[in-house]
């Protein structure tokens, strides 16, 4: 069984320079999820027609090298989705009888693994299999035809379909199993005398029925799983449909959440036992929470994990760090790659850290940027300290010990180290090492000038 995936098409109704099929959906290409769902269902070959923008596709398309790889198909001209298989036909394996090629379309971003198996399960060498979906919304598709038995005879779009027809309700998915021979056939018969004057993969249904062959609707009612995407309304549609169900699943393993239509996953999350998470929280890429941690509102976290017991307050953002048990971050700071925030850390508001090692039980509790630094335990880091890391061209490790004490308004002028128990009074310039134990100061002497007569606004 292999797998051709139509992408070829602009989107013209997208209104977008980027190729529809890239657009995303919870944070992926709808193409990526087409794709992915072919894999799911063991394809031995996973063929892909690109077209508009294909360059763009293929050099944004997330590759794992551990998958099937992708056969790219160049439709340069896009003449219509039957035009668009035919392009593959060449890169398919039509000699075996026994192979079966199942087209999906890259519009089509929600199909399950479990239908397409339940529509391959009915496929078979004299058979085409076509899933179709009962709906009373059926603007802009395909209507399926079918004769006084009840078998399918066709497939007629709306925009040649007559009156009585567009009152059908059973439409077609544009997904269908067919037994390759057969479909390289049909192809080449294809014309295009219709409204659009392109050539219709939905033409081989007629094809197929005139010489006998045994047509297989599988019907389904899950609107969303085979809905296309061809505007802007529908992509928001599907988002908030896959948002939903997602955060019904949260809910199900026990998951707080404040308001389920106000948090998106764009990605993977994983929660712990006990966590709650509030309102307007958006995860991205892998996110992993453990237990009794709570998510304030406006929390943005991404490809992170956050330990056991952990707060997050409002406002605050977080990518690409490790957080581990009882921290207390926020309310709005902001947690950038490459930082490591040990047990107990504590991070206020307007902080903002940069590949930062931070020791048990430290804190910065307001208004700070620690960027390349490894901070020890215990220490505290006063506010408006700025870890002073890039000379313009290359950036600077600050290296602090245990317990070490950072005075308000410091300049830490990397690189530098300051030894376990130091103490940097408020408001220095600090650009040599401290050593343990002892006070740095370095800052411009107070003079007291006595009657000072400030200045007055001249006339
Ligand atoms: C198509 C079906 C319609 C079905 C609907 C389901 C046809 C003729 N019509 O209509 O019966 O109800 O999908 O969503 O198949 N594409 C190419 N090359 C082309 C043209 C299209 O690769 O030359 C790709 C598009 O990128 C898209 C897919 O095929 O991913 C479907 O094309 P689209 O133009 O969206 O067809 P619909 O009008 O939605
Ligand atoms: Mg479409």
């Amino acid at each position: 069984m292999e797998v051709v995936i139509l992408a070829a098409g602009k989107g013209t109704r997208m209104f977008s320079t980027k190729p529809k099929v890239m657009h995303t959906l919870g944070g992926r290409p709808m193409l990526h999820r087409v794709v992915e769902a072919a894999r799911a269902v063991n394809a031995d070959g996973v063929h892909v027609v690109i077209g508009y923008g294909a360059e763009q596709i293929k050099t944004e398309f997330p590759i794992d090298s551990s998958e099937t790889p992708i056969n790219w198909v160049l439709q340069e001209e896009q003449l219509g989705t039957g035009h668009a298989v035919q392009k593959a036909i060449s890169s398919l394996n039509t000699e075996d009888p026994n192979n079966t090629v199942m087209v999906l379309y890259g519009d089509v971003p929600l199909i399950t693994p479990e239908t397409l198996t339940k529509l391959l399960d009915r496929a078979d060498k004299s058979s085409l299999s076509l899933l179709t979906l009962l709906t009373a919304n059926n603007r802009g598709l395909g209507r399926i035809i079918r004769n006084e038995l009840n078998s399918v005879i066709a497939i007629v779009e709306e925009r040649d379909a007559t009156e009585q027809q567009k009152q059908i309700t059973e439409v077609n998915s544009g997904i269908m199993a067919v037994p390759a021979l057969k479909l390289k056939e049909w192809l080449q018969n294809l014309n295009k005398a219709n409204n659009q004057s392109e050539y219709y993969l939905t033409d081989i249904v007629a094809l197929a029925a005139k010489e006998g062959c045994r047509i297989n609707p599988l019907a389904i009612d899950d609107e969303f799983e085979v809905q296309g995407v061809n505007d802007k309304t529908q992509l928001a549609l599907l988002e908030r449909h896959l948002q939903m169900t997602n955060n019904a699943k949260l809910l199900e393993q026990g998951v707080t959440l404040r308001d389920p239509a106000r948090v998106d996953v764009r990605g993977e999350l994983s929660c712990g036992k006990d966590v709650v998470i509030d309102v307007n929280v958006i995860f991205e890429g892998r996110v992993f929470i453990g237990d009794n941690v709570s998510i304030g509102a406006n929390v943005i976290v991404k490809d992170s994990s956050i330990g056991d017991g952990s707060k997050i307050l409002a406002g605050t953002n977080i990518d690409g760090a490790e957080i581990k048990k009882s921290t207390l971050i926020g309310p709005s700071a902001r947690i950038r790659p490459g930082t490591v925030l040990n047990n107990n850390v504590k991070i206020g508001n307007f902080v903002e850290t940069k590949n930062a090692l931070i020791g048990e039980g430290s804190k910065a509790n307001h208004l700070a940027y620690i960027g390349d630094a490894e901070i020890g335990e215990g220490c505290n880091i006063g506010a408006g300290t700025i870890f002073c890391n890039y000379d313009g061209a290359n950036k600077h490790k600050t290296i602090l010990g245990n317990n070490v004490f950072i005075g308000s308004n410091t300049v830490l002028v990397a690189p530098l180290n300051i030894a376990d128990n130091a103490f940097v009074a408020a408001g220095s310039a600090i650009n040599c090492d401290v050593p343990n134990d002892s006070l740095a100061l370095a800052r411009g002497k107070q003079r007291n000038i006595a009657g000072w007569k400030r200045p007055t606004k001249k006339n």
